[in-house]
């Protein structure tokens, strides 16, 4: 077993399509390395070869919701025993651009997935493991969809409508109240320079 002092750190970022965290994440890396700290920048669904082929599947083919949720989870079964859990191992620190808050938000928020389900799939999936620091970029879904109309062709999850970004923003809300230690909620209405000066401002705290 991994000693706990010499174990990475796991940070994830979240937030509906259209937030801005892409921007925010590579400033997040950069800023790591520039510590001289290892960090590894991966993404879900995907991260691992096999993951990135159930990705494409994900936002390109109709499914149940069902499946959906059987596969981001197998997805992110195989990330973790890739690449995060032995990133975290040798002690790298692990910048994860959306994971299980992301299910929670679409499939369980945005479809009305079963929150028990989703529960027992992420415990069997990660068993105790949780991201030390998740910050979740906040934004109205009208002001998200603003940004995302200037943005590339949209994928099946980007094609939903307000009202499922609503329930999705919502559901993450709900969650980040659920466990403040954890979340750091920023507001993605902001200017660029804010959001950052706040961000390099919390990785300095961790
Ligand atoms: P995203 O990571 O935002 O990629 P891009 O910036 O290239 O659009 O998109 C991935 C989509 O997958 C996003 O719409 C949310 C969705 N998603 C889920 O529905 N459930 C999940 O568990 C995860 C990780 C993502």
């Amino acid at each position: 077993m991994t000693d706990r002092r010499t174990r990475g750190r796991f940070l994830t970022f979240e937030g509906i399509d259209g937030a801005g965290k892409s921007t925010h994440i590579a400033a997040c890396v950069e800023s790591l390395r520039a510590r001289g700290i290892d960090a590894l920048r991966t993404r879900e669904p995907g991260g691992s070869p096999l993951a990135e082929r159930l990705r494409e599947l994900l936002l390109t083919e109709p499914m149940s919701l069902d499946t959906e949720l059987l596969l981001v989870f197998a997805a992110r079964r195989d990330h973790l025993e890739k690449v995060i859990e032995p990133a975290l191992a040798a002690g790298r620190w692990v910048v994860c651009d959306r994971f299980t808050d992301s299910t929670w938000a679409y499939q369980g928020g945005g479809r009305g997935g079963s929150a028990q389900r989703i529960a027992w799939l992420e415990r069997w999936v990660q068993g105790g493991l949780q991201p030390d620091r998740s910050y979740l970029f906040d934004l109205p879904a009208e002001q998200a969809a603003q940004r995302r109309a200037a943005a590339r062709s949209a994928d099946r999850f980007e094609r939903e409508d307000l009202a499922f970004f609503e329930r999705v923003r919502a559901a993450y809300l709900e969650r980040a109240a659920a466990d403040p230690r954890r979340f750091v909620v920023v507001d993605a209405a902001m200017p660029i320079d804010a959001v950052s000066k706040l961000l390099e401002e919390d990785l300095i705290k961790l």
